[in-house]
């Protein structure tokens, strides 16, 4: 079976910048899917597996300085197992999936941290078989709103402690992303109530969901 054949659902990943808002968003998307009678799975990176979130736990756990390449192949693996074992399957059962994260995080973030996009690209094409997300949507703000928003909600993890700079650097990758492939990833502003965001996002998604 090819992959197109094995792909019914829709894969749809958020992305962005810390605390530009992802969780709320996924959450309030999959409320209004599931009200209109369809199947969703909503899972996160790194994470969404038992084996995954063991990952995470080490990654974001602070207890080790891990170089970029140890991080990028650390996101990866992680990744694989969620691709494999809760990503696919659920496509195939013509679910629509939506991720907190997925490999653009890794282009992001590991790319600001000094990666080359070929070491990257091997990484994903090694443990997750290249897949992609048919949507991505990247939520869009200025960091020094966004690290406001963080630090509201206490979340300053090694990521977030990484400074402005950074975050910057991050926005700017996201947005090359972006104008890369322009079909298959969206900008939305993230600024505003999370009702008015949610409304973008719907306008982003929309047209894929009904085609299916
Ligand atoms: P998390 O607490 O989930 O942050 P957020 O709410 O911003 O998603 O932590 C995930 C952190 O891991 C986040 O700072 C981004 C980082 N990350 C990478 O650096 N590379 C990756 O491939 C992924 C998936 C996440």
């Amino acid at each position: 079976m090819t992959d197109e054949q094995e792909r019914r659902g829709i894969f749809i990943a958020f992305e962005g910048g810390d605390g530009a808002g992802k969780s709320t968003q996924i959450a309030l998307l999959a409320e209004r899917l599931e009200a209109l009678g369809l199947s969703v799975l909503s899972t996160r990176e790194p994470g969404g597996t038992p084996k995954g979130e063991a990952l995470r736990g080490l990654l974001l756990g602070g207890a080790q300085d891990w170089t970029p390449l140890e991080e990028a192949a650390l996101m990866s693996l992680a990744r694989g197992a969620h691709a494999a074992e809760k990503i696919r399957p659920a496509l195939a059962a013509g679910k629509i999936v939506l991720s907190d994260r997925f490999a653009d995080s890794t282009r992001a973030y590991q790319g600001a941290s000094g990666l080359s996009s070929e070491e990257i690209e091997t990484l994903h094409q090694l443990h997750s078989k290249g897949l992609e997300p048919d949507l991505t949507l990247i939520l869009d703000m200025d960091p020094a709103e966004a690290m406001t928003r963080a630090a509201r909600r206490g979340s300053a993890d090694r990521f977030e402690a990484r400074g402005l700079a950074y975050q910057e650097e991050l926005r700017r990758r996201f947005l090359l992303l972006a104008m890369a492939a322009p079909e298959r990833r969206k900008l939305i502003d993230a600024r505003g109530a999370p009702e008015e965001v949610a409304e973008r996002v719907w306008a982003a998604a929309r047209r894929l969901v009904e085609a299916s």
